[in-house]
């Protein structure tokens, strides 16, 4: 991540970086005891729910989970990479860069990473050209002419054509010095199943360049001008090109989403080329996956609302469902576009004028409305078992309005069109609120909600026993020898507290830039969490004997029940094993007793 930065320097950027003046420059501050609080500058709210403890050098947000350190902070903020975030840190406290001689690994990896981004600028040359200039591309430019694609479109997207041969680009590429093994690892080529050599992986198909934020190609999608299958063929993963983290149309539509303060977000290539021709330039089209929390933390940077506008058949319409839930975890402000008729965007553009499509647009639904009508056509509500259904389904989305006259609305609404009491959905509701703030799996039968309601428990003693060790990580080896560290049910806490258990058996002391270097994001969040967390007002350190009562007595809990299990199965066997195991189980069932 900072490689390239001594630890030396960023030590003293960290060192003269005071995360409360750093944060206080975009949220204003409100302090309380020993933390801060705001609203959060990562999602939509009215009541502070971030925080930050300067003694610690961490901030959280309870509504988002987003945290981490300092560094962290300014990268959220920014837009910008945990090593930009560095760097501007320096810059700001006027602490001049190290300059350090780059590694010769470092300089290769550099040099192959420019290499293969100059074969793809190539190869976007290469289609463009032979749509455009040559005889080759004739049927290319039938077909886009077919879909009404201007040669103005053309030019703006850099459509291109792959000729109906097996070695035009390879032989072309090769002629001109491009080594084959940096052909192959772009994925332009592949390796010939028979004798030796490549082949062009592209054939007979129009070509849509696929480029990074900055406009840097990265990939393509080849599209077959017939029925013929695949529809669409796209560039391997490579070390540029990576489908979760991109989005296409971005490098162009993010000016756009930052006017519009959203932005559109289509199915499809043809879709977003469309929309983007028809003058509406805030579009980009998630590449033919599940719309991801990446790509979500990315518009996010440019605009707070995202519009999807998917496919009206039914998969896209549990795409739609799904990509909002992605989302919601966010905080972003969604809503849904329906296009009439079944039809995908690009399609209905082609019978009706870009002024329509604005309307289809300023006709979004909010998530819930959308939410709502979505489980009303899924649901068949006219008996008593459905009306049950249906109401679970909306929960969740009506539980997260705010607004009292909004969600008032919402109610009756809902009691009007199920023929239920307003009473009773104000009364699921409340129970729904109720749940722990984990919410994710819906709302379920009692017994699932009370296991919940325990896995809290154990996760709030998990992040106690963490915030302790954070401060003394040679407690970790202790903790270990009560409580094995894979025997941890949370992944997070796992991986946070295998990073003490090492640092603990050197002597290491923690700090949060090991967190940021060390973690996954998700483990550096749950971190954040645990360092920023009021335990109910009480000292962690009066907390941790308790806490780790709990853990423990978790822990035996299900090996007892793994021994008992075991013994259940080895007894219908008849195998005689099974005293052995019943034995283990009690004895276990004895030291939880003692506990
Ligand atoms: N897709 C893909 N591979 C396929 C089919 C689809 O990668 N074999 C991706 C492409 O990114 C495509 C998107 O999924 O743009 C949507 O697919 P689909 O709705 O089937 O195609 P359209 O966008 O409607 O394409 P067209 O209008 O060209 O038929
Ligand atoms: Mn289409």
């Amino acid at each position: 991540m900072s490689s390239r930065l001594t630890d030396e320097f960023v030590e003293r950027v960290r060192s003269e970086s005071d995360i409360v003046s750093v944060v206080s420059g975009y949220v204003s501050m409100k302090k309380k005891g020993n933390r801060y609080w705001g609203c959060c500058p990562f999602h939509q709210e009215n009541t502070p729910s971030f925080s930050v403890v300067p003694d610690q050098g961490f901030f959280y947000c309870f509504g988002c989970h987003a945290g981490g350190n300092v560094f962290k902070f300014v990268s959220m903020v920014e837009g910008i990479s945990y090593y930009e975030a560095i760097k501007l840190q320096a810059e700001r406290l006027n602490i001049p860069l190290p300059q350090r001689e780059k590694t010769e690994q470092e300089i290769a990896r550099e040099q192959r990473l420019a290499d293969l981004q100059k074969v793809h600028e190539m190869a976007r040359s290469f289609f463009h050209n032979c749509l455009t200039k040559t005889h080759y591309g004739v049927p290319g430019q039938r077909y886009f002419a077919s879909r009404r694609i201007t040669p103005a479109i053309i030019e703006e997207f850099q459509l291109g054509y792959a000729p109906d041969a097996w070695d035009k680009l390879s032989a072309a590429f090769l002629k001109r010095g491009i080594k084959e093994d940096l052909l192959l690892e772009s994925g332009l080529v592949a390796q010939r199943r028979q004798g030796s050599g490549v082949y062009d992986r592209f054939r007979n198909r129009v070509m849509i360049p696929i480029a990074d934020e900055r406009g840097r190609v990265v990939g393509f999608g080849g599209r077959v001008m017939d029925d013929s299958q695949p529809k669409y063929l796209n560039s391997p993963e490579t070390v540029l090109f990576n489908k979760r983290k991109l989005l296409f149309g971005l490098d162009r539509a993010h000016r756009a989403i930052k006017q519009a303060g959203h932005a559109i977000v289509v199915e499809g290539y043809m879709d977003a080329i469309s929309v983007y021709g028809a003058g509406i330039h805030n579009v980009v089209a998630s590449l033919g996956t599940a719309f991801t929390l990446e790509q979500c933390k990315k518009l996010l940077r440019y605009a707070s609302e995202i519009y999807f506008c998917y496919d009206s058949d039914a998969a896209g319409q549990n795409a739609t469902v799904r990509a909002m839930d992605i989302v919601k975890e966010t905080g972003a402000v969604v809503k849904v576009i329906s296009i009439p008729d079944g039809k995908d965007p690009d399609e209905f553009l082609r019978h009706h004028s870009a002024d329509e499509f604005r309307a289809l647009v300023a006709a979004a639904l909010p998530i819930v409305e959308y939410h709502i009508q979505y489980v009303l056509k899924a649901v068949d509500y006219t008996n008593l078992e459905g009306k049950v259904n249906a109401l679970n389904a909306m929960l969740p989305v009506v539980a997260d309005l705010r607004n009292a006259v909004e969600l008032n609305g919402y109610i009756s609404r809902i009691a009007q069109i199920l023929g239920i009491d307003e009473g009773v959905v104000r009364s699921e509701l409340q129970r729904f609120s109720k749940q722990p703030a984990d919410r994710s799996a819906a709302s379920g039968t009692a017994m699932r909600r009370v296991v919940r309601r325990a896995d809290d428990a154990i996760r709030r003693a998990g992040r106690v026993v963490i915030r302790v060790l954070w401060q003394d990580s040679g407690a970790a080896v202790h903790l270990a020898s009560l409580i094995p560290i894979e025997a941890f049910s949370n992944a997070q806490h796992r991986e946070i507290l295998q990073l003490l258990l090492e640092a603990g058996s050197k002597g290491t002391a923690m700090n949060d830039m090991m967190a940021e270097e060390q973690l996954s994001p998700e483990a550096s969040e749950e971190l954040s969490r645990a360092m920023v967390e009021d335990f109910g007002g009480q000292d962690p350190l009066d907390l941790y004997e308790d806490c780790v009562r709990t853990l423990r007595r978790e822990y035996l809990r299900r090996r007892y029940e793994e021994h008992r299990l075991k013994a259940d199965e080895l007894q219908r066997m008849g195998d005689d094993g099974f005293w052995q195991e019943l034995k283990e189980s009690q004895r276990i069932k004895n030291e939880m007793d003692e506990l």
